[in-house]
Order: C-alpha cells, then structure tokens, then sequence
C-alpha cells in the first residue's frame, strides 16, 4: 500500500516527532511502499502537491533531526471542508487524487478542527466505496481534544511557558517600586495552556493570578483581585489565556480597539490581550510601571524547553496509528489513557477514539481544578500537569545552536500508469 501523511493547524515543537513516528515505522512495514507528505495539509490532497518522503528524509539523522525541530516540516493550514451536501468538489479532488497515487492509509496530525478535516474525509471515503484507512493523530498546544488525557504539544508549549514564567517573576522584581506584569497565553476556548502557568506559583517564582476562559471574566472583579495584591507587595504577576470573555461572551481583547482577523473556520485571530488589560490597569493604577508580555508564536516553537516526555509520545502516537491502519483500523483518532506502574509512577498507554466524537468537540479545564474565584489553580491541576512535562531532550547541537532538519522539500512525481498489456 501507499500511504499519506499531513500537518494541520497550529504548529508545535512536538508535530514533526508524530510525523516521524508515521514515517519510520512505514519504512519498517513491508506492505508500506511509497509515503507521501501532503504539503500545507489537507489543500496537499486537494491541488495534488505531495512530496515523496523517502526522497526528503534519506537518513537516520534526517529523521533524529526532525524528531527536534519545531514547527511543521510539511506545512500547515487553517483550511475547512465545506459540507459534502453543499460542495462535493473537493471531496472529489481528493478521491481523484488518492486513488491516482493509490494511496490506501492517510493520517492527519492535527487538533479540533484538523480532526473536522478527517472525520469528512473519512465519511466520503466510505461513502464512496473507496477504500482507505483514515486516522488522526492528535495535535495541540491547546490540549483541548475530546477523548484524551492530554494532547501532543502541549506539554512541550506548558513547560516553556513555566520556566519563562518563573524566569520573569525574578526579573518583575528588581525595582524597588510597585510593577505590574501581565502575560498572555494561547488558548481561545480552553485554558490549559494558561493554568499551566499555576505549576510556576507552585514553586513560589509565578503568577499571582491567573484567569482562564472557563470562567466569565468581569473587570471589576479583576482590579479588584490585582489591588489586594498590590497592597500586599506592590508587584502582581497575572496570566490570562487570550481567550477570557465576560459574561455576555463577549472577548476581553475586543475591548480594545484593535481589529480582528477571522479565519475560514470562524476563530477570531486572538492577541492584544495583554495590551488591552495594560491600558485597563493603567486608569487604576496610575504611577505604576505596567507591562504587557504576549507570549505569542513563542510558546509553541520553543524546542529549547520541549518536555521529553511529549516528544516520546508524540512519536508513539504516530507510530501506532501506522500499525493500527496496516491492520485495518479506520476512523479513529489516537489518544491517551493516563495509568501508574506499582510503584505510582506516570504511565501512557493509547487507545482509540472515535473521528465522529472528537471533531469539533473541545474539552476544558474542569470547574473543580480552578478555585472558586476563578483567579487560580487547584493542586489537582499540578498532580495533572507534571508527569507530562518531565524529560530534557538532547537537542542536538553546533556552536552553541541547535541543529534542526533542514531537508529538500522534493515533490512527488506523477505515478506511472498501469497500461493493459495484451496477452
Ligand atoms: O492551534 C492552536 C493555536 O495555537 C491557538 O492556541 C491559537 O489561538 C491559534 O492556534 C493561533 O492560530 P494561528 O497560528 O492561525 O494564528
């Protein structure tokens, strides 16, 4: 068989380890011959640019390389199926262009909406009668995919925002004058990647308040929070997930005046949050010295600070949705089931999740994980956190730098035409 592989959605510093897993443990399958990349996703399938990956990545250190590099090696998009009911063309394109490379397996590395892409594809295909195995390989920083314990990415993105976070409580303190920091964190909808910074105030080097999406955020309640601390010190630390929303749902970042981008699939581009809150705390706390930090694009390519642990299990995930494809599963996306050993250390196993149950749903910080103003993180949270967020990986290096996979992007060719011979 033939099969393709495709990056979707947000890159991390962890979705190159999945691709990797797909493509060697293909190499070592004996029914796998050709392995495609769709380039920039799902719009690979459809305008038929593929590379051919046994051209790309030609050696072990290729793929070591990449396991570590950031970013995604194939490219990514933000692109949405239309409903089949209204629009089969580009359904028809990617049978077209499927059944003309005989491509037999296809796996998505992507979260929520990439997972949209794949449950779609995956209906047409059967409902077609073309036979081809499709699986997702979750993907996100946001660690908001429905059916697992947590998701590739995201544990690489939370110890980078941890360790900067406990990086820039020392610095927030050098003054001997009042300061106010505030820092903002990926995550529109869920605010895992928030909370993550509560792991920073555990060690006693983080944010005193952090606010999340799960919660409805009201300014006044806010300045309210920031005062208490600031007449205790004089210096407050907060991190807000960019996607905080007051009661009525409405986006704190759209209180500013800043105009807002929306993509194919309805998200609002978020960001300018913090400067939003910068320019709130300022009319309260005049004389102040305020900074707004975004953490931005920052937190999901720093392989600097990626978490082994994540690395290892981002690779499993596509590795095993490989062997599971070769032995004729279809329509599923891998996840995570969190166990203990005997002796109560942290163990992963996968399991199998339905593409129907975890498109489009996103799962979110449970209530009871958050404290009852909606300001901070309860201990089970950390107990949640920590075990995936263990684990230096030895970047690779040369003068100091690291080294990351730098290999030539080669298209595949056409695939030759099987002619009828006469007998
Ligand atoms: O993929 C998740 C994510 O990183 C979100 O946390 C963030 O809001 C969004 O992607 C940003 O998307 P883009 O890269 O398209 O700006």
């Amino acid at each position: 068989m033939n099969i393709a592989v495709a990056q979707s959605g947000g890159p991390t510093c962890a979705i190159n380890a999945s691709l990797v897993g797909v493509f060697k443990e293909a190499l070592k399958t004996p029914e796998i011959d050709a392995v495609f990349g769709s380039i920039n996703g799902i719009e690979g399938m459809i305008k038929d640019e593929l590379m051919d990956l046994k051209l790309v990545i030609r050696t072990n250190e290729d793929m070591e390389l990449l396991r570590q590099t950031p970013s995604t090696v194939l490219g990514s998009c933000r692109y949405k199926l239309p409903a089949v009911e209204t629009d089969d063309e580009v359904y028809k394109k990617i049978h077209e262009n499927l059944t003309k490379h005989r491509i037999e397996a296809f796996f998505y590395i992507g979260g929520n909406d990439s997972m949209d892409t794949c449950n779609k594809i995956s209906k047409y295909m059967q409902q077609v009668g073309y036979e081809c195995r499709i699986m997702g390989v979750p993907k996100t920083i946001d660690n908001d995919l429905y059916g697992t314990d947590h998701c590739p990415g995201f544990p690489s993105a939370a110890r980078y925002i941890i360790s900067t976070c406990m990086e820039l409580y020392l610095d927030a303190r050098v003054y001997d004058k009042p300061m106010i920091c505030v820092v903002e964190i990926m995550g529109r909808h869920a605010g895992w990647l928030a909370a993550s910074a509560a792991a920073a105030t555990y060690t006693g080097f983080g944010p005193d308040l952090i606010y999340l999406p799960e919660t409805d955020f009201d300014v006044d309640e806010f300045i309210a929070d920031v005062r208490e601390v600031y007449e205790d010190n004089g210096k407050v630390f907060i991190a807000v997930s960019e996607g905080i929303h007051d009661k009525s749902g409405k986006l704190i970042s759209e209180y500013g005046s800043d105009p807002t981008m929306i993509d194919c699939f309805g998200h609002k581009q978020l960001g300018g949050l913090a400067s939003t809150l910068v320019s709130i705390l300022r009319e309260h706390f005049t004389d102040t010295k305020i900074r707004g930090i975004e953490f931005s694009l920052l937190q999901r390519c720093a392989s600097h600070a990626a978490s082994q642990t994540d690395i290892t299990e981002s690779y499993e995930a596509g590795r095993v949705a490989v062997e599971y494809a070769v032995h004729g599963i279809t329509d599923k996306m891998i996840g995570f089931r969190r166990k203990t050993d005997e002796d109560g250390n942290y163990k992963c196993e996968i399991k199998l999740i339905d593409l129907d149950a975890c498109a489009n749903t996103e799962r979110k910080v449970p209530r009871e994980w958050i404290n009852s103003r909606g300001n901070g993180l309860r201990k089970p949270y950390i107990d949640y956190l920590l075990p995936l967020i263990q684990g230096d990986p030895k970047i690779p290096l040369q003068n100091g730098l690291p080294r990351f996979a730098n290999l030539k992007k080669i298209r595949a060719k056409a695939p030759r035409k099987i002619e009828n011979k006469p007998e």
